[in-house]
């Protein structure tokens, strides 16, 4: 067997490392070709009998929770799904999907620095106020769910 002579091992090379940009630029694209939406909305209207989640006094007045619970997807399938929340004051609390609108991987309540939602597979953060993509590759807000306080409990309507 015979070597490649430098000139083709340098082609070869180039071509590889070339190959090799195209696939690593593919792999951090979000895979859309539509513009993702980072505008908030409305939170949307409780509907439905709810699901309790937490207590008022597992989220404090300023403080962010994540929870499971479950949720019927489009092809009728329920399953336990991540959600985040948070509670601005003490009437209200903010519920969102905890997936990510970059690549589809969990939000955290843990970011290494502020208080935002925290997507740590490329570093997206979100604010907690209304879901908007604030930092990092994610473009797009987090999807708001339904939520309500009832007597002591935290409910979703997912
Ligand atoms: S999946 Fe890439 S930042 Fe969340």
């Amino acid at each position: 067997m015979s070597l490649p002579s430098s000139q083709t091992r340098r082609a070869f090379v180039g071509t590889t490392v070339a190959a090799g940009a195209a696939v690593a630029l593919v792999a951090c694209g979000d895979g859309s070709s539509a513009a993702p939406n980072n505008e908030p909305s409305a939170p949307p209207e409780p509907v439905g009998e709810g699901t309790v989640v937490t207590t008022l006094a597992e989220l404090a007045v300023g403080t962010r929770l994540a929870v499971t619970a479950p949720r019927t997807n489009a092809d009728g399938k329920t399953k336990d799904a991540g959600f985040l929340l948070f509670r601005p004051n003490e009437k209200t609390v903010l519920a969102y999907t905890n997936i990510c609108t970059h690549q589809g991987c969990a939000v955290t309540t843990k970011a290494p620095q502020g208080d935002d939602f925290y997507c740590a597979c490329h570093g997206s953060y979100f604010q907690p106020a209304d879901g908007k993509a604030v930092a990092g590759p994610a473009r797009g807000a987090l999807e708001r769910i339904a939520a309500a306080i009832k007597g002591q409990d935290v409910l979703l309507y997912v």
